[in-house]
């Protein structure tokens, strides 16, 4: 399980970051697509509609991959990191834009950023590798967060649930079980991306425990659906807080 300290050692110590993020290009060649067309492609989509609609807040920038386009679109962005060298590297990144707010978290808070302040939260690649209570506490701080009215775009783990009910079961037994599982909830025998168990079914459930109305549930984007998160079959949730 991808645990808080598991997450800042491997962003803020372990990657390189070669590419300020766009290194990882395998969910597009996964997909068959450029990368180049499917990240501009999932920012024209998902994002600039949600970031043109008032102060924006990004959980997890890392270097800024997905900051670059919500500072174009949105009056304000706040962008929230466990890793303090993230920040960093997104401060000096964007030194010269104005409307940067920076939040260094422990794990899931966001204390510093006003009630219902924020017209939209975009969080990509990040919620893939939160277990549970993570995913948990950043729900219930959205919700605080949210304005009325305010949309999310969250890009999470996609493990079907019923897969997720076996794994008390698969864990007893071992290495065996661990890979029986993969198969099982990500039809992958090796490299599970690190994802953590959660299903789309269950972001939903929490999300709606905490306010927060779910739009739609979506692995695709694209005028033919071209572009995918299936590699390791995530879900990108669309919520939208009630007016
Ligand atoms: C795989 S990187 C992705 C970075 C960026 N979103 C992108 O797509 O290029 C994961 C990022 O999430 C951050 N992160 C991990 N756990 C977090 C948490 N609990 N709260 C906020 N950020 C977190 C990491 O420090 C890192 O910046």
């Amino acid at each position: 399980m991808p645990t808080v300290e598991w997450n800042r050692k491997a962003w803020g110590k372990t990657h390189s970051w070669d590419q300020q993020g766009d290194e990882w290009s395998f969910m597009a060649s996964h997909c068959g697509q450029p990368y180049g067309k499917w990240k501009a492609s999932l920012v024209e989509t998902l994002l600039v509609p949600g970031a043109s609609r008032g102060p924006s807040l990004e959980i997890g920038p890392g270097h800024g991959r997905w900051t670059e386009h919500l500072l174009e679109h949105s009056p304000g962005v706040w962008i929230v990191d466990v890793n303090e060298n993230c920040l960093d590297h997104c401060r000096e990144r964007f030194a010269d834009r104005p409307g940067l707010r920076v939040h260094h978290t422990a794990d899931c808070g966001m204390d510093p950023v006003p009630d219902a302040s924020i017209a939209f939260v975009w969080s990509f690649d990040v919620f893939v590798h939160l277990d549970p209570d993570v995913v948990t506490g950043y729900l219930a701080e959205m919700s605080r967060v949210m304005a009325p009215g305010a949309g999310a775009v969250i890009h999470h783990a996609g493990k079907p649930d019923w897969t997720l009910r076996l794994s008390p079961l698969t864990r007893r037994t071992g290495r065996p079980g661990r890979i029986a599982q993969r198969w099982i909830s990500q039809r992958r025998w090796r490299d599970d991306g690190n994802r953590s168990d959660v299903s789309p079914e269950a972001f939903a459930r929490w999300a709606e425990a905490n306010g927060l109305e779910v739009v739609e549930q979506r692995g695709s984007w694209g005028d033919r659906g071209q572009h995918t998160v299936a590699k390791y079959r995530d879900s990108i949730t669309v919520l939208r807080k009630p007016a």
